[in-house]
């Protein structure tokens, strides 16, 4: 899809992406530098972050990366400083590393629990607040924190990801609560079932056939979203045109998230409805019950 957005949209901005290396992180950042901002991703793996780099640049995009875990708090203030170093600035920051795997509630260890947490829910705050001053600084800061739907209700195998995303989502109201004083906007981005990603394939093991088209029947708008779909939403909330919304997280599921059986075809709706409703005149006209 060609962007929507005029490519300066973001010019002169300094956008820092955690989990940038690969996947929709990847794809944020990819958007984000096609649309005129400075880039710099952060990740564990050197390798990851080098090819990616690479692959930015053969775009035009002038990124850079460091390499940090989102668990350990001066990795975190070395990635801002990283940034900060690299373009003098940071006015963008999407949290996006997150770490999952499905599992059963009963045989997932108190480790693994804690893991999920770590990387999603204390990676998103350690970086945000080592970010606070350069945001603050920037006059214009924005923070995307990127979430899920798996806690709208509850998700299967997803307890320990599902309690991660939905302090995620409470994060997000809270900073944007307390930092909008300081000009700084703090949004989200919940991305529903999205094609060729890691999460696609390790929770949905082998997602292709059967199993495949059960996921596609859940999304009303009948397809699995893309890597842009997020990153677009990301440019919009990063844009101008995003300048009065903050606190919110912005749902990118194809509506997946409402998903309800059907129980009554839908062939049968008005048939069945206005029969009922002409008994139910009835007995209300002619009889005692209204
Ligand atoms: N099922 C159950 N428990 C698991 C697990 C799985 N598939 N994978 C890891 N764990 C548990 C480990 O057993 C360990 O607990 P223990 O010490 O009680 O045995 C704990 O989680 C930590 O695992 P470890 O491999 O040491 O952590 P890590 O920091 O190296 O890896 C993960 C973190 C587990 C999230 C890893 O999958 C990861 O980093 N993945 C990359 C990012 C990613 O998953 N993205 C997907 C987005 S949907």
């Amino acid at each position: 899809m060609a962007s929507p957005f005029r490519p300066d949209v973001l010019k002169g901005k300094v956008a820092l992406v955690t989990g940038g290396g690969s996947g929709i992180g990847f794809e944020i950042t990819r958007q984000l530098g096609l649309h005129g901002a400075k880039v710099v991703i952060s990740g564990r793996r050197k390798e990851v972050l080098e090819n990616a780099t690479a692959s930015l640049r053969n775009e035009g995009i002038d990124a850079s990366f460091v390499q940090g875990d989102v668990r350990k708090y001066e990795s975190c203030e070395a990635m801002v400083a990283g940034a900060v170093k690299q373009y003098g600035r940071l006015d963008i920051l999407v949290n996006c590393a997150a770490g999952n795997f499905l599992a059963l509630p009963e045989e997932l260890s108190s480790n693994g629990f804690r893991t999920v947490l770590e990387i999603d829910t204390l990676g998103t705050f350690n970086v945000s607040r080592a970010a606070f001053a350069a945001l603050r600084d920037s006059g214009a800061g924005r923070v995307i924190n990127i979430s899920a739907t798996l806690h709208h209700g509850a998700t299967w195998f997803q307890a320990h990801a599902s309690a991660a995303k939905a302090a995620i989502d409470s994060l997000t109201r809270s900073l944007a609560l307390e930092w909008g004083s300081f000009g700084i906007r703090v949004n989200g981005v919940a991305p529903g079932p999205i094609r060729g990603t890691a999460g696609m394939e390790k929770l949905a093991p082998g997602a292709g056939g059967a199993l495949n088209d059960a996921a596609v029947a859940r999304i009303p708008l009948g397809h699995m979203g893309e890597k842009e779909d997020i990153a677009l939403a990301c440019v919009y909330l990063s844009s101008p045109a995003g300048r009065f919304v903050s606190g919110h997280t912005m749902v990118v599921d194809g509506a997946e998230s409402l998903h309800k059986e059907q129980i009554v075809p839908r062939a049968m709706v008005s048939s069945v409805s206005r029969g009922v409703e002409g008994k139910s005149r009835k007995v209300g006209i002619g009889g005692s019950k209204l």
